[in-house]
């Protein structure tokens, strides 16, 4: 009798690329020029990701003179990720234009390429405090078409667009393993890179937020600096007014806050504060990709009075207030605050 399984009965491994084939086809008039924008960005992210793995390795072995025996200068990290992100998404045919976190102006680029239809705009690396200490971090990435009647050198209106207008977004995370989440607008689906063969397999289809989670994440220390209606917000999640008291999480690597409110449920805070009037995060490469993905996995993202993704940015840089998480917890924040 043979031993082989019965190969129907099997889920078939999908790696990241497959999954969006499977997805373009659901777009009329899709081509391939998506699946192949998307590859550049996991391209990078692997890239990075190998290069954070090594991270407290590489000043040693810069000492002994393996690394940089041109006497090049040790790059910081998310100048490194920035670098990457560009070099490989520069080789997309059908990107016009690139912003970044890292760079003053958006770049234009295959000047003028009547191919040129999508802008991708990325914070390179999220939480770059956290690499000396050997904790998670992470890439945000936001696409969006060139508006209708904007010309290739009007780099600035390709991406000052409601986050609404986003056709897909993601993020990855390099923490205890990489993980790759991304929606096109139908659902959130996550891909963990195996190291041993380099590609990003299919590891959690279809991620919806729990309704309701246990714990909040904010930065408790600017406490007394928030406006006091966020301040009293919170404890009342530590007092049990929703039906149990909360326990806090907080890492600083706003991708790692979010990953985990997207697994577990809860709520991740970065109010106004007296220092940040407007927050801390940036509303481009920060709060727009995080609050596609927590409205397409059934939460909420706010910026403590409206939806994130009705914001019409004014300034590519600019920042916003931001609250995400489940619905339990949501509610009772616009109800209270
Ligand atoms: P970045 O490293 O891209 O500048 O972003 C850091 C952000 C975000 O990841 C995190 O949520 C926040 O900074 C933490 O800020 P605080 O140290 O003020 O809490
Ligand atoms: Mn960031
Ligand atoms: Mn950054």
């Amino acid at each position: 009798m043979s031993e082989h399984t019965d190969s129907a009965s099997v889920a078939p491994i999908v790696t990241v690329q497959q999954h969006i084939l499977q997805e373009q086809k659901r777009f009329p008039g899709a081509s391939g020029e998506f699946s192949w924008l998307l590859s550049g960005i996991t391209m990078a992210t692997k890239l990075i990701q190998a290069k954070v793995r090594r991270a407290g390795l590489s000043d040693i072995l810069g000492e002994q003179g393996v690394v940089n025996v041109q006497g090049e200068v040790q790059q910081k990290l998310d100048v490194y990720s920035n670098e990457v992100l560009v070099h490989c998404l520069s080789a997309r045919e059908s990107i016009g234009v690139l912003a970044s976190e890292e760079n003053e102006e958006p770049l234009l680029v295959h000047k003028g390429s009547e191919n040129a239809n999508y802008a991708v705009v990325f914070d390179p690396l999220d939480g770059s405090s956290n690499i000396d200490v050997n904790v998670s971090v992470g890439t945000t990435f936001s696409i969006l078409r060139r508006p209708e009647g904007v010309s290739l050198n009007e780099p600035e209106k390709w991406v000052l667009q409601p986050g609404s207008k986003q056709i897909a977004a993601g993020y990855v995370v390099y923490g205890s393993s990489t993980i790759l989440v991304y929606s096109v607008g139908k659902g959130v689906h996550g891909f963990t890179l195996d190291p041993a063969v380099g590609a990003y397999i299919l590891s959690h289809p279809n991620m919806r937020m729990p309704e309701q989670g246990n714990y909040y994440s904010v930065n408790e220390a600017y406490r007394d600096s928030f406006p006091p209606r966020y301040a009293e917000y919170i404890e009342r999640l530590r007092g049990g007014v929703l039906g149990r008291k909360y326990s806090s999480r907080y890492i600083g690597s706003m991708v790692a806050d979010f990953h985990r409110t997207l697994l577990k449920g809860g709520v991740f805070l970065y109010p106004p504060t007296e220092n940040n009037r407007e927050g801390k995060l940036r509303l481009l490469y920060e709060a727009n990709p995080i609050a596609f993905l927590a409205e397409q996995a059934g939460g909420t993202a706010i910026d403590g009075t409206q939806r994130i993704l009705d914001i019409r940015p004014s300034s590519i840089h600019q920042r916003t207030p931001f609250v995400a998480g489940s619905r339990v917890e949501l509610a009772d924040f616009e109800r209270f605050v």
